[in-house]
């Protein structure tokens, strides 16, 4: 069994919502996730030990929030390469951050990163059955690279 770590940030629970459907799709395929905020985590130890990791945060003014800036840095302390990566966040009309978020993971941590990209999903379709569904997929794509 494998174990993926979800971590996010989330100012009015959007975020949140989606970050609990894609730990969800990784449980229903077998394997273990852990949910945490992003503010919650202090050191990169603390991201140490998982297979994989899947970081949220929704668009504020067209770029990700500075406490997630912050998280990237520490993370980059983390030694990440060849883990399995994947981003997801919330957002109304430009959805900027998880698309800067999985680049980061690429190209920088160098992470063995999901080939669907980063799951943007717009505000409105959150709570819906079709954004649970989407969320839930991306988890199962994560889970499935468990496998690989
Ligand atoms: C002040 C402000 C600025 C925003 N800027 C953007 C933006 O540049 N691009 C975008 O796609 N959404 C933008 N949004 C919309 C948020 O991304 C959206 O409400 C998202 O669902 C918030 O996620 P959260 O509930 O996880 O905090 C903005 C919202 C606010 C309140």
């Amino acid at each position: 069994m494998g174990k993926i770590l979800v971590c996010y940030f989330s100012r009015m629970g959007n975020t949140q919502q989606m970050a609990e459907y894609i730990a969800e799709g990784i449980r229903i395929s077998g394997h273990e996730a852990e949910l945490t905020k992003i503010s919650d985590i202090k050191s990169g130890k603390e991201l140490l030990g998982y297979d994989g990791y899947v970081f949220g945060a929704p668009t504020y003014h067209r770029t990700m929030p500075g406490i997630v800036e912050t998280f990237l840095f520490l993370a980059q302390k983390s030694n990440l390469h060849g883990k399995i990566g994947g981003a997801f966040g919330s957002y109304t009309h430009s959805g900027d951050a998880p698309k800067m978020i999985f680049d980061t993971m690429e190209h920088v941590f160098k992470m063995d990163v999901v080939n669907l990209g980063a799951l943007n999903l717009l505000e409105h379709l959150v709570g819906t059955r079709d954004g649970m569904k989407a969320c839930h997929d991306y988890g199962k794509t994560i889970a499935q690279k468990l496998k690989q």
